[in-house]
Formats: structure tokens, sequence, C-alpha cells
């Protein structure tokens, strides 16, 4: 099968379409035949040996972590889901014509192929991200980096609670985050008294998605610093906040199960941009730039 493949760490420039062996899934896990597979920031960081921990890259490298697809082979002590289901979640490899998933939903029949795929890795984090803030309605809470895969899934997940929601990005986003439903604020300097003047006050939880501001002053936007959730700030600890990588406090099953049904209620919209597989690198382009609106999606 084709697969995106890495023999040496690098830019997008070292990716290239490879014939792979064709996977099977193991224990509780399934196979689809890829349909749409997204691009988030860790395949980049991935591809630059970012995760590597220093080591030297061992045998072939191969990316993505969410993808939406048809349900072709299942793993042992799979029930639920049978062969020909359309499904979409988060897996490994995912980059390729087949792809093996560990957690899914059902993909609701009238959404695009696509968008399951850019909902993967952007609402189980963004589920988490919220859970852990214990968002509820009339919550006040700030998104920082509200127009990326992460930032607009968790925007409207918060809306659709009940929360209101202030959100930043560039000046270039600030419509797409009003579409979406937000108060925008424009990100860097000062925006902890943009985020005060739009919310009137402190805000219930800071869900910080961009890592970019110094935590110093999104803590000084809530009254516990462990109202901070950070998913891209690995420093934040340091002042309070909560920093989660998605292992032990991640509920994918749960997560996707909301993610399916808000996008099938279309109170979850998520913005596209998608890419033939023989287009990769310019998605992870993109990518690698920090300034994504809605998600990349690669079709095989
Ligand atoms: N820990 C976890 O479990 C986990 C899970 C998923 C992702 N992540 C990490 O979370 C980060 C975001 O992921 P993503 O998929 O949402 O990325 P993305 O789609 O590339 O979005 C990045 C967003 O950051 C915004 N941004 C850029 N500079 C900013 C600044 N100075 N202040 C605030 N926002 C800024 C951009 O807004 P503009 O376009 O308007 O500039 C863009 O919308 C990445 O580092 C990713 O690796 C972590």
């Amino acid at each position: 099968m084709r697969a995106l493949e890495f023999t040496e760490y690098g830019g997008p420039e070292v990716l290239k379409w490879g014939d792979a062996p064709v996977p099977h899934p193991g224990s509780g896990q399934i196979r689809i035949a890829v349909r749409a597979a997204s691009v988030n920031p860790v395949d980049w960081k991935r591809l630059a040996g970012a995760m590597s921990g220093g080591q030297p890259l061992a045998g072939t490298g191969r990316l993505g972590s969410d993808a939406a697809g048809v349900v072709d082979e299942l793993g042992e002590g799979v029930t639920g889901v049978s062969v020909g289901d359309e499904v979409f979640g988060r897996g490994q490899n995912t980059q390729a014509e087949f792809a093996v998933m560990d957690s899914w939903a059902f993909k609701p029949p009238s959404i695009d192929w696509a968008v399951a795929a850019a909902a993967g890795i952007a609402g189980e984090t963004a589920e988490r991200g919220l859970r852990l803030l214990g968002v509820k309605a009339g919550h006040a809470i700030f998104v920082d980096g509200g127009a990326g895969g992460v930032g607009a899934v968790a925007v409207q997940m918060a809306l659709a609670r009940g929360a209101r929601v202030i959100a930043s990005s560039s000046e270039a986003n600030s419509d797409y985050l009003r579409e979406i439903g937000a108060i925008p604020v424009l990100y860097g300097e000062g925006v902890g008294d943009r985020v005060r003047a739009a919310a009137g006050g402190p805000v219930d939880a800071v869900f910080d998605v961009a890592g970019k501001t110094p935590i110093e002053e999104l803590v000084s936007l809530v009254s516990e610093p462990s109202q901070v959730v950070s998913i891209a700030n690995f420093g934040a600890a340091q002042a309070g906040a909560r920093v989660t990588g998605g292992a032990a406090d991640s509920r994918p099953t749960e997560a996707l199960a909301e993610v399916a049904q808000l996008l099938a209620q279309n109170k979850l919209v998520i913005k596209v941009q998608t890419f033939p597989f023989d287009r990769a690198a310019e998605a992870y382009r993109i990518s690698q730039s920090g300034h994504v609106r809605g998600k990349l999606v690669l079709i095989p």
C-alpha cells in the first residue's frame, strides 16, 4: 500500500510516498481503508526528530495519528463495529491507504470524510482539555489559539456546553473566531488585558492550545493557577498550571462519541483544507508555519 514515509529526519522535503506492508489490527483495534487523514503538528515534530529523545532514526518512519475510513478488518475482541462501517478516530501511521485505529466513533452520514478525519486528534484533545478544566454552562473560558485544529473544536465544544468563550488569534482569523461563536481577541503582548476587557473581569478557565503566551499572564486570568491547562507549553507546571499530553487522562472513545454527536447536530463545524496525497509536503509546510485555520487533510 502507499504510505507517507521518511528515512532521515528533516523537513517536508524528506517526505516520500513508499510501498509499505498493509498493517493488521491487534487486540481491540480495527483496520480501515483510509478515505482521509489529517495533518497534526505532531507529524512534522516527529518528522524533524523532535520526539525521538535524541535517538537516531531506526528504520523507516511513518506518519499520521487520525483518519476516517471504511472498516475492513477487526482485531481480536472488538465488538460493536463491523466490516464496512464508516468510522473516524485516532490511529497509527494513518497517512496511508490502510491504517490501524485504536479508538473510533461512527462517522455521521452527513459529514464529509475530510471533516471526520480532522476531528480525531483535535476532538479528543479538546474534550480532554475542557473536562480537566470542568467547563460548564455559565463559565467564561479563554482559549489561547482558538483558530487552529484543537482551538476551533475547543471553542465550539465549550459553547455547546453553555460556556461563554473568548479566544485569541491573529488579525487574519478574528472573523473566523466570530463565525464559530467566540469573542475574538488578538494574541501577543497585552493579551491578558484584552481577555479581561472582553470577559468583563477574570475567567473561570484558560485552555492554552498554542503554548506561546507567557504562562504567568494566563495564570493571572484565573483564581487558581490549576484552572489553566496547557497542551503545548510543557514548562507551564512551574507556574502551577496543568499540562496534559493525553495519556492516562485521555478518554478517547467517549470524546469521539461526543464529537460525532456535535458534528451530526451541526454544533461543531470544522473548516478543512484538503490536499491529495501527492501534495502532502505542502500541507506539512502550512502546518509548520503555525498559522492554520481549522485543519489540513490529506486525501488518497
Ligand atoms: N498535548 C496534547 O495532547 C496535544 C494534542 C494535540 C496538539 N498538541 C499541540 O498543541 C499545539 C496546537 O495544535 P493544533 O493542532 O491546534 O495546531 P494548529 O492547527 O497548527 O493551530 C495553531 C494555532 O495557534 C495559533 N497561534 C499562533 N501563534 C500564536 C500565539 N502567539 N498565541 C496564541 N495563538 C497562536 C494560530 O493562530 P493564527 O493562525 O491566527 O496565527 C493557529 O490557529 C501544537 O503544538 C500541537 O503539537 C498537543
